[in-house]
């Protein structure tokens, strides 16, 4: 998985749900992950991590809503997993990102986050968008 996000569109790739508001968030986000470079010691970092923090609360909403609107079974399941990583992520805000091995840490957590939880939460909620939206408009 780690020589994956070396390749962002390879990355993209893998995660690519078919389903285009999604992706396209999901594509935006992984752009900020992998523009987050644990070597640079910058202040960039804690910018970016700000930043990083902002859009995923605006994708986890934008989220939430299709679920809300498409009825979706699982909603507050979907919504535990975004609250439980919002407060990790959080956490790293208030640590010294001056140190290389805190970047480090970050960058690994998001990462393995966004792959998980693609993988296997949004999946689930993708499949289900799709097949709601073939049976109610006769196309995906
Ligand atoms: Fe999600």
């Amino acid at each position: 998985m780690t020589e994956l996000i070396a390749d962002r569109n390879q990355w993209m790739a893998l995660l690519r749900l078919e389903v285009p508001v999604i992706d396209e968030q999901h594509n935006h986000l992984l752009g900020l992950v992998c523009g987050f470079d644990p070597a640079d010691p910058s202040d960039k970092a804690r910018l970016l991590l700000m930043e990083i923090l902002r859009y995923t609360r605006e994708h986890f909403r934008m989220e939430e809503e299709l679920m809300t609107e498409a009825g979706y079974p699982h909603l507050a399941g979907h919504r535990n997993l975004h609250d439980d990583l919002l407060k990790e992520a959080v956490r790293f805000a208030v640590r010294d990102l001056s140190s290389r091995l805190v970047r480090q840490e970050f960058h690994d957590f998001l990462r393995d986050w966004l792959t998980n939880h693609v993988l296997q939460a949004d999946r689930a909620l993708a499949d289900f968008l799709r097949e709601s939206r073939g049976s109610s408009h006769g196309a995906a």
